[in-house]
């Protein structure tokens, strides 16, 4: 059978993700690949109760179709959150709750993109964004990223040459590199945008997971009716209940509203009455702060571990939150060759290379500091470094 596919699947870059998930599942290989938080910090205990609670007062109701932008108490609770923790007057009404943060990416791209359309990235840039984007065909072009984010000359000048529909980013620990904009840089960036009619899109996954516990104020606080900002509960609560938002201007929810009950009619509803009564019977920032400070002395270890054993040549960024890092190889290693060498040591990394939407990369690696342990980081930065000393 032909089966006669839409062109655009063809326009998604090839993934590295199932080669990626397969080594990762091999016994025995310690993984820096994947993306997961970890897992010892999912407060089972609490989500079950709360679950229990929902099942016994208001099962009938969670249980029922609900509608597309969300259950209102959630609503409210982030918009307080913002106000609280951020200082931005957001309401219920400005957010939608959508099946993780990642729908976000594919309904914006889908309000937004007409084939041919140019869209702006960071590079490196978040892999499952240049996947969720490509499907709308356009026509990518990126900033290079240094310790305080994105360069803005050539921000500038993409803006200007471009003007593409949105800019992309992510301010906040950034995935791929760990990186965070200064605020200066946030500043800089909305004065460029400020009357064009490029949308800055804000994915702030990782914005609660600072390791000194201090929020860093979004660029949406300086351009508020040109930001789209999603928000996420994975890395603070769990991952599986897929429960993320969108917060944006009106235009843009009315546009999103639409794109959204076509694709899913709403989120889970059950899912969003537990995590909310989770909420609302838990102390979120304790858990937080939690969290936080394991994956800070996670990262500084790997940190550490890098400087001690990595060949001279190698480097790598100093995140200041959130669960992953890049680490640059010696001249002349290549992260392919890193990641193949890896499996056969014991150890998985992810080759920079998807990360980077018109080409280069090839001699980094992204490194993950959630899902791992302590012991299992020293043992596999000793493994990495017998590999990256070997291909030298
Ligand atoms: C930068 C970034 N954005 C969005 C997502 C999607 O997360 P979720 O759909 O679980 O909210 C991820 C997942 O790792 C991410 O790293």
């Amino acid at each position: 059978m032909n089966y006669r596919f839409a062109g655009r699947m063809g326009r998604v870059p090839e993934s590295f993700l199932a080669e990626l998930f397969r080594v990762s599942a091999v016994p025995g290989v310690i993984s820096f690949a994947g993306g997961l938080p970890g897992s010892a910090y999912i407060d089972v205990e609490g989500i079950r109760e709360a679950a229990r609670e929902v099942f016994a007062d208001e099962g009938r109701t969670a249980l029922q179709y609900t509608t597309t932008d969300g259950y209102l108490p959630l609503r409210e609770f982030i918009a307080g959150r913002y106000r609280q923790r951020l200082g931005l007057p957001a309401t219920a009404e400005e957010i939608q709750i959508v099946n993780g943060s990642q729908q976000c990416l594919d309904l914006v791209a889908k309000i937004f993109l007409d084939p041919g359309d140019a869209v702006g990235m960071e590079r490196p840039g978040y892999l499952g964004a240049i996947e969720a984007f490509s499907l709308y065909e356009p026509v990518f072009h990126s900033v290079p990223l240094d310790e305080n984010g994105p360069d803005l000359e050539a921000f500038g000048s993409l803006i200007r040459d471009h003007a593409p529909k949105f800019f992309y980013g992510i301010p906040n620990s950034q995935n791929p590199s760990g990186r965070t904009y200064s605020q200066e840089r946030r500043r800089g960036i909305a004065e460029i945008l400020d009357e064009t009619e490029t949308v800055f899109y804000e994915d702030d996954a990782f914005g609660e997971l600072f390791f000194d516990g201090q929020p860093r104020l979004p660029v949406k606080r300086y351009l508020p009716d040109q930001t789209v900002i999603s928000g996420s509960f994975s890395k603070i609560v769990a991952p599986g209940m897929r429960i993320g938002w969108i917060y944006a201007p009106a235009p843009v929810l009315r546009e999103f509203n639409v794109a959204k009950q076509a694709a899913d009619l709403h989120s889970n509803f059950l899912c969003q009455v537990i995590l909310h009564r989770y909420l609302a019977t838990h102390d979120l920032d304790a858990h937080v702060r939690r969290v936080s400070a394991v994956y800070g002395r996670h990262c500084r270890l790997m940190c550490d571990l890098l400087d001690d054993l990595m060949p001279p040549g190698a480097t790598h960024t100093n995140p200041e939150g959130g669960m992953f890092m890049t680490a640059a190889l010696p001249s002349g290693v290549s992260s392919m060759d890193v990641f193949r060498e890896g499996v056969r040591e014991g150890v998985a990394v992810l080759p920079g290379t998807p990360f980077y939407v018109n080409g280069g990369g090839e001699d980094t690696i992204r490194l993950n500091f959630s899902a791992a342990g302590e012991e299992e980081i020293t043992e596999g930065m000793h493994r990495l470094a017998r590999v990256v000393r070997r291909l030298v």
